[in-house]
């Protein structure tokens, strides 16, 4: 079995993170959402991943490399422009050949891993052309909806419904044979100008071929926007363990915490679940609760709680930090002299909650 790991797209709901960088490649604990998904391939067996590229080839392929570092054996497949992810399939006829693949969305976060489904699709009975999962959402209308029928059979499929049918959204993660390959030629662009996958699969079904469904497996979500980071990151830390490996000197570490190696923490407290990433200097400072530190950052008289500030961030003399998310090389700091009054140089895109 294959895979298809998508990573082109435009990220406009984690703007302003994404102007700079490619949404997949956004943290959660420490480590690129795609990082997670690539793991979950490699634990399921796969050992080729066709992984699909767009504007942000150079930094993805930076990141992921040859793919040696998740026991994998990456290609690159550049698609340009984000034409939908049944164009992502099109695109990648020569390396999917005939095999069954796994097509996995690069922004999505699944914490079961995929092992039993992938398992499940390899061993199925050779009728089955297709394999969804679902998940029980409160706002299908942002989502692909499955509709069933009374004996679990998926009937049809509709990419974000104005009006859902049900609350059973399309998880990121979807199962093919090569009969994928004639139904993403068959279906036209759909009102925002994207082959949809998900008229893809609702032609397989159309043609009479099967397309099975479960339920996912455990916590999924996608993370393409602000909260949905959050809530991801919260659950990342949640699964780590401890592990101090930088310099802690006069402070208190407290529950599940890793201080990664040449990390400094001084004269603070850390309460976990938290992490504090590698050349970053925390000092009289509390990190709170679901705080994920990236690398060479400095945090200086602050407390900061369910936050991900990114690498080579500075803040410096804040109160309270909650609920989030600074990005690479900004600078958060208490104004030094008077007026006493906010000065904001702030990107396109982002928002701010000034109290
Ligand atoms: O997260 C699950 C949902 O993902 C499904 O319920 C929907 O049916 C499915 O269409 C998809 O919806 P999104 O609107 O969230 O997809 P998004 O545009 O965010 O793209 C998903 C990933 O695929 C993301 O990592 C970017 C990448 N991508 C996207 C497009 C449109 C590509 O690599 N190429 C593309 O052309």
């Amino acid at each position: 079995m294959k895979a298809l790991m998508l990573s082109g797209g435009s990220g406009t709901r984690l703007r302003p993170i994404t102007h700079t960088a490619a949404k997949q490649l956004v943290p959660i604990a420490n480590k690129p959402i795609l990082f997670y998904g690539l793991e979950s391939l490699a634990a399921a067996g796969v050992a080729e991943v066709g992984v699909v590229v767009g504007r942000t080839k150079d930094e993805v392929m930076a990141a992921v490399g040859d793919g040696s570092a998740f026991n994998l054996k990456v290609v690159y497949i550049d698609q340009g422009e984000p034409r939908g992810l049944a164009d992502t399939v099109l695109i990648s006829r020569d390396f999917l050949g005939d095999d069954d693949f796994v097509m996995y969305l690069g922004d999505n976060f699944l914490l079961g891993g995929i092992n039993d489904v992938v398992a499940a699709f390899s061993g199925r009975d050779s009728s089955v052309n297709a394999h969804i999962l679902l998940a029980k959402v409160p706002d299908p209308s942002r989502f692909g909806v499955a509709i069933m029928d009374g004996k679990g059979r998926v009937t049809d499929l509709i990419e974000k419904p104005a009006n859902p049918p049900s609350d059973l959204a399309l998880v990121g993660v979807y199962l093919f044979d090569s009969s994928i390959h004639e139904a993403v030629r068959a279906i036209v662009p759909s009102a925002r100008g994207e082959l949809e996958i998900t008229d893809a699969i609702a032609h397989l079904i159309k043609e009479g071929k099967t397309v099975n469904a479960s339920m996912v497996d455990g916590y999924w979500k996608d993370l393409g926007e602000p909260e949905a980071l959050l809530e991801g990151n919260r659950m990342a830390l949640e699964r780590m363990t401890t592990m101090i490996l930088g310099e802690v000197a006069g402070s208190k570490i407290e529950g599940t915490v890793v201080v990664e190696a040449g990390a400094s923490v001084i004269d603070s407290v850390i309460r976990g679940p938290a992490i504090v990433g590698a050349g970053t200097v925390v000092r009289s400072s509390y990190v709170g609760p679901f705080s994920s530190i990236g690398r060479h950052c400095r945090i200086e008289e602050t407390e900061v709680a369910n936050s991900i500030i990114l690498d080579s961030a500075v803040v410096s003399q804040i109160a309270e930090l909650e609920g989030s998310i600074i990005g690479r090389y900004a600078h958060v700091i208490k104004r030094a002299s008077r007026p006493i009054s906010n000065s904001i140089v702030v990107g396109d895109h982002s928002r701010l909650e000034l109290i």
